[in-house]
């Protein structure tokens, strides 16, 4: 296998007739210009990340999407929830406008939940929408939030009050990035990821108790297969 050759665990279909996307599953995706051969062509793309997950991953996907996009793009938020508001928002309209994207460009999404939900609703907002992509970097949002189209902000008297539901074009969930994840944030995902069992999956269920360690160590294909 080549350094940077995709490798594909798993790929889901969400079908929405014309709103259909793939979830595409595996390691080496983010930094493989491959991973994005299907995303439509555009003059630029802007890639929203925050000051933590910006510094370790965004200079392989800028490099990976530079062989489809003359111009691309990045916006590092400030990170944690409390940037999930209005001001922080228009950061992301005014690099679009400060550069002269126009409604093809495409947003691509790097980070977890917070970066996800942010770029999603600026996507549906902007130019009354332009595509975008989920590349999520936490377990959480591999498993959560950057399916199914939630797009949101907080406002002060309430989470994720003023959003959009808006769909992405592809979902990226590349593996190797958790690899820096911090346990805390690891747990959190995985609790999502315990809660399907019982609610949907009782085999499922069982799956996860004999293979609760493996997840914990994150091992490539346990997570995989949860995710
Ligand atoms: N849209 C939906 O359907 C939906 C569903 C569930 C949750 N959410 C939203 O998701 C948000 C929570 O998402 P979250 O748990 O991913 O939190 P988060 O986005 O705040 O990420 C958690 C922390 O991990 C850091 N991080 C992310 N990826 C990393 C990596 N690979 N390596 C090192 N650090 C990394 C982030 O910078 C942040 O500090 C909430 O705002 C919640 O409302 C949305």
């Amino acid at each position: 296998m080549k350094a940077n050759s995709p490798n594909v665990a798993a790929q889901v279909q969400i079908d929405l007739a014309e709103r259909s996307y793939p979830i595409v599953i595996g390691s080496q995706l983010l930094g493989s210009a491959l991973s994005y051969q299907q995303l439509p062509q555009a003059a630029c793309a802007l890639v929203v990340s925050n000051t933590t997950v910006a510094p370790l991953y965004a200079a392989q996907l800028m490099k990976a999407l530079q062989a489809r996009y003359a111009k691309v793009l990045l916006l590092s938020l400030p990170d944690g929830e409390i940037y999930k508001d209005w001001p922080t928002l228009q950061l992301i309209f005014d690099a679009l406008l400060q550069n002269g994207c126009d409604r093809k460009t495409v947003l691509f999404a790097l980070g977890g939940g917070v970066v996800g939900d942010m770029t999603g609703f600026a996507a549906a907002s902007y130019m009354r929408g332009v595509p975008f992509v989920q590349l999520p970097t936490t377990l959480l949002a591999q498993v959560d939030s950057s399916v199914g189209g939630k797009t949101a902000i907080n406002h002060p008297l309430g989470k994720n009050m003023i959003g959009a539901f808006y769909q992405p074009l592809l979902v990226v969930c590349d593996l190797d990035v958790l690899a820096t994840l911090p346990m805390r944030e690891l747990s959190a995902g995985l609790a999502e990821v315990i809660k399907y069992g019982p609610i949907a999956d009782m085999t499922f269920f069982d799956w996860i108790e004999v293979n609760l360690d493996a997840l914990l160590a994150k091992d490539p294909a346990a997570l995989a297969h949860a995710i």
